[in-house]
Order: C-alpha cells, then structure tokens, then sequence
C-alpha cells in the first residue's frame, strides 16, 4: 500500500527499536529514568529552551501547555482552522475552562490587524478576557503552510505587549524549520510553549514534547499528572525520541520534495492543486464540486493500493512522509488521476461507504 493519509502512519525505523529494546531505564515520576533526563535535555538545548517535558501526544502538549499558561474562565485566540479548535475534541472548554476566540486567517495565517482587534474585543466587560495566543506552524489544515519567525515574532509580540502569552502548536515545527533552512530556536525564543510531535515525520512510534521556562514547565508537568499522562519507565519512548532528533529532521527535505513533485504531476494532469503553495509535506487537491463521487474516488484508490483519508470539504488531502519513496510519489499521481477521470459523472455516494475511520484535517 502507498499511505497517504498521513505522516503519523510511520512506523519506528530498526534503529528506533533497537535503541527501545536496549534503553536504560527509571522511574519518571521519580525524575530517575535517565534516558527520559537525557532526551528532554537534549530537546531543550535543541530549541533554546531551560527545559522540556515529554508527553503522550501532541493533543496532550497542548492542552497542558495552555493550562500552565492560561487561567480558567478566560478565552484563547486560535487561527479559525488550527488544530487546536478544529481537531483536539473540544478541550479548551471541556477541560481547561478556556473560551476559544477563532479567527478567520489566511493560508493559516492571522492578520496583524485581526489579532489587534480580537484583543481589543475581548477587554469589554461582556466578553471572556483573551489569555492566551496559540499558533499553528505548519498548519495542518492550510496545507502545511509555513509561518516564517518574522511573521510569528510579530503576532507573538502584539500578543505579548498586550499581557497575553503564546503557545506554539509546532507539531510539525521541524518540517517549516527544515523549509525555511532556518534553526528551530527562531520559532521557539517568541513563544512562552511550544510543543512538537515524535510521532509525526520523524517516525517514533508515540510522543510529543512540551518545552519552555523551567517554571512553566514545571505547572505543565503538574497539569500532565492531572490528566493521567504521568509516566514510569518513560525511556522507551525517550530512546526513539533521541534517534529522531539525531536522524530524522534532515530528511524532511525529501517529503517536501515529494510532496511537491506530486503537486506538480497532478497539476500537470488538468487536476486543482497549485505547487506553488506546497510548503512542506502536506498537498491538498481541490476536487470537483458537481458529478463527481469523492467516495468512489477513495474506494478506488483503495482498491488500486493507495490509501488516501475521506475527501473532506471538497478536498482531498496527500500527506508524505518516510514511507513514500519518489517512486511511490510518481506512481501514485498516476493512480489518482486515473481514479479522479472515472469518479467524473458520479453522483456523490453516501460517506456512510468510506473506506477507513474519518477525515483528519
Ligand atoms: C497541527 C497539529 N497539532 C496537534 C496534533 C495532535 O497530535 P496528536 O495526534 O499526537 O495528539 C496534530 C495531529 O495531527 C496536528 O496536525
């Protein structure tokens, strides 16, 4: 099968595993297991931060992060498509007793201005106090568009001068390092949080990590326990978390070559993608809006050995990552344009028949 659907379906390289099965091993909540030390210090000096905490998800990072930053009953303002309020279940309101305030961006981006009025909005007695700015970078649903520091710097700064903090959803936060050509401290020095995914291009098996102040992080960690994400002998997944760091953000490059080769095939081929805002490892194909089945396109797909999420919102979605060789990229351009040629004249099927779980973005 080519997958597709997303750079979470990596799995661990050999040398993950090996590195698994032999590490040395304690306690975390005790602070003595000392490949867990080991990583979260590493993690911290790799992004300019005093300290870093790893969690179980990228879901978990951000929820705790917000928690050790903002308190209960004021809002957080978050790009209107950000994971964070699209994507994560509802938290914010369910368990951090924070409103989200969302604002329509561009390419994932907010405005200077728009961020400067939904602050100003929110200091009316009637409305719920912003506390707290959470950035996306890449973002996921713009297409893993990139936010350049400069760009975060200012809304971070805005944020900031306004008695705001911000946090970084930087689950893919190397795949816009590795874009840019720029150190991962660029993003990190503007934010109060920022976290990032192990589990994601840099193919651990599980994980994330949160990283900031050693205060912070040491409210975060509490918040952590809280919720049930404390942890024990917490080096086996530390220990892949190490090769990651060490082997996997260079070769990002290679998704996002791909990613854009494939962007440029499918456009090539009449299909409605534009290469020129593939940024990273994410494509996102525009599909036909009348007498085209999006259902059958997927199931087709399926059928020829290329696993692609349910088409969401007219649009169906391309994720590359370890596991798509150039190869696998070309090929699968051809299947898709096959398979899009024949969904054409098809009424749309129910989404009841899609193959695999929901859509993810
Ligand atoms: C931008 C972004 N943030 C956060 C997450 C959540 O990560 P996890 O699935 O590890 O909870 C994802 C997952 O896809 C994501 O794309």
């Amino acid at each position: 099968m080519i997958d597709l659907r997303s750079d979470t379906i990596t799995i661990p390289t050999a040398e993950m595993i090996e590195a698994m099965s032999r590490a040395e091993l304690g306690d975390d909540f005790f602070r003595d297991d000392p490949t867990v030390l080991d990583f979260e210090a590493q993690v911290a000096d790799l992004l300019g931060t005093e300290a870093a905490m790893l969690v179980i998800s990228g879901t978990m990072g951000n929820i705790v992060s917000a928690m050790a930053l903002a308190p209960r009953g004021t809002s957080i303002i978050v790009e209107a498509s950000a994971h964070i309020h699209i994507n994560e279940s509802g938290w914010p309101s369910t368990i951090a007793g924070l409103t989200p305030r969302p604002i329509q961006g561009t390419a994932g981006m907010i405005s200077v201005p728009a961020l400067t009025e939904a602050i100003a909005a929110g200091q009316s007695r009637l409305s719920t106090p912003p506390s707290l700015l959470c950035l996306e970078n890449t973002h996921n649903a713009a297409g893993g568009r990139v936010m350049a520091s400069s760009d975060l710097a200012a809304l971070a700064d805005i944020a900031h001068s306004n008695g705001l903090k911000v946090h970084l959803d930087g689950a893919r936060i190397f795949n816009a390092a590795v874009a840019l050509g720029r150190p991962v401290t660029e993003f990190a020095r503007h934010v109060d949080t920022i976290t990032f995914c192990l589990c994601k291009g840099l193919s651990c098996p599980l994980g994330a990590v949160v990283a900031g102040s050693s205060e912070i992080i040491q409210r975060a960690r509490r918040w952590r326990q809280v919720l049930g994400g404390g942890m024990r002998q917490a080096g086996v997944i530390a220990a892949a978390g190490r090769i990651a760091l060490r082997s996997m953000i260079a070769r990002l490059e290679e998704d996002h070559q791909n990613a854009k080769l494939m962007a440029t095939r499918l456009r090539d081929a009449g299909l409605d993608v534009d290469p020129c805002v593939v940024d990273t490892n994410i494509v996102f194909v525009t599909l036909p809006s009348n007498n085209f089945d999006p259902t059958f396109l997927q199931a087709e797909l399926s059928k020829n050995g290329v696993r692609i999420s349910p088409p969401k919102a007219g649009r169906m979605r391309l994720v590359t990552h370890r596991q798509i060789s150039q190869a696998d990229a070309l090929s699968s351009c051809d299947l898709i344009v096959r398979a899009c040629e024949m969904a054409v004249g098809r009424q749309p099927s129910s989404e009841k028949n899609h193959v695999g779980g929901e859509a993810v973005y």
